[in-house]
């Protein structure tokens, strides 16, 4: 066998059947351009210059939460790695994989097996990744799965070791609203068996000045990342925004510890998504919602996670207090152990 049949052994590709939600093509983005405000779903964020700009941000100076996220994983990956023992990596929203690195290091160096799934809507960013890292980890067994984390949650295919651990980082669950985050932890919690891990990177309550500057860089990189949903919209749905007549708006609002960020009208204007067959009147200084991020208080999250049998073994945090990991392990419910 050569080098590239070796990787292709170590490679498996897992289809994800669409599902109800994943089929709505565009009737969500009618459904929010109706509302009052006006709203956006945040996934349209990640066509690919999406994913590029995110990528951006995460390297950003005032955007704290990829890097110290990153320095709480290098200190505490080897413990993780104790705590679970020998699991499967299975990762909601891989993107390019760059902190789950330090997880498969101290995985790979804790156990003889090495397997990990990664999740991601885009395919591309997806098989780049793959084939890297079965370059860089020789005994990594990679099984990738594109797709949305609800469907892959509802379609995990069957572990291919003992034990499974579920991991969540970026804080990306701060974009779910309170109902999508109850749901999202109740698709956790069933997917995974009692035992179990799941962990959570979150980003903590702080300074409001801090988060503001995250969302508000000085380079605009966010405010590109925050149009680039129209220009997403423009190629997708045949859709007329113009960028120019919109400004990225972006603050914290403290009663709902959120940041909320917004594509504010400059003028009265009238945009036509072509192929929803769908027509919008905006009003000038009127502004369309693109996204929550939501900043949490870690005895509360602790909470949450408990009523969704979910048990917080281990929280690690930077010295700032600014970002938390969680490791949590699934509970017996009911009549599910002896
Ligand atoms: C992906 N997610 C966790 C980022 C966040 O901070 O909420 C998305 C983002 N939006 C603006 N900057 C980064």
């Amino acid at each position: 066998m050569n080098v590239v049949q070796e990787e292709n052994a170590r490679l498996r590709w897992v289809t994800l059947n669409s599902t109800e939600a994943t089929v709505d093509e565009g009737a969500t983005i009618i459904q929010g351009l109706q509302q009052t405000p006006k709203t956006l779903p945040c996934q349209y964020f990640y066509d690919d210059r999406g994913s590029q700009l995110f990528e951006q941000i995460c390297d950003l100076p005032e955007y704290y939460p990829t890097r110290t996220e990153q320095a709480i994983l290098e200190t505490y990956a080897p413990e993780i790695a104790q705590l679970t023992g020998a699991c499967e990596l299975v990762e909601l929203g891989s993107g390019s994989s760059r902190k789950t690195r330090l997880l498969l290091e101290a995985y790979s160096q804790a156990n003889e097996h090495l397997q990990y799934c990664p999740i991601d809507v885009s395919a591309g960013i997806l098989k780049t990744t793959a084939l890297e890292l079965l370059r860089q980890y020789p005994k990594l067994k990679l099984c990738g799965l594109a797709g949305t984390y609800e469907q892959a949650l509802d379609q995990l295919p069957p572990a291919e070791m003992e034990n499974r651990m579920l991991i969540f980082l970026g804080s990306t669950i701060g974009n779910l609203n309170q109902r999508e985050c109850d749901r999202f932890l109740k698709q956790v919690q069933t997917a995974l068996k009692p035992g179990e891990f799941f962990l959570l990177g979150v980003d903590l309550q702080k300074d409001p000045a801090i988060l503001e500057a995250a969302y508000n860089d000085a380079q605009g990189v966010t405010a590109a990342f925050n149009l680039n949903i129209l220009s997403h919209l423009n190629w997708r749905f045949q859709s007329n925004f113009d960028l120019d007549r919109f400004k990225h708006w972006a603050f914290y609002n403290p009663v709902d510890h959120q940041i909320e960020m917004h594509l504010r009208s400059l003028e009265t204007q009238t945009v036509a998504l072509k192929t929803l067959g769908f027509d919008t009147t905006l009003q000038a200084g009127e502004s369309i919602h693109t996204e929550i991020s939501r900043k949490f208080h870690l005895p509360t999250l602790v909470e949450t996670l408990e009523t969704f049998a979910l048990q917080p073994l281990q929280v690690w945090t930077d010295p700032n207090h600014w970002f938390g990991l969680l490791l949590c392990q699934r509970q017996c419910i009911s009549d599910e152990c002896p």
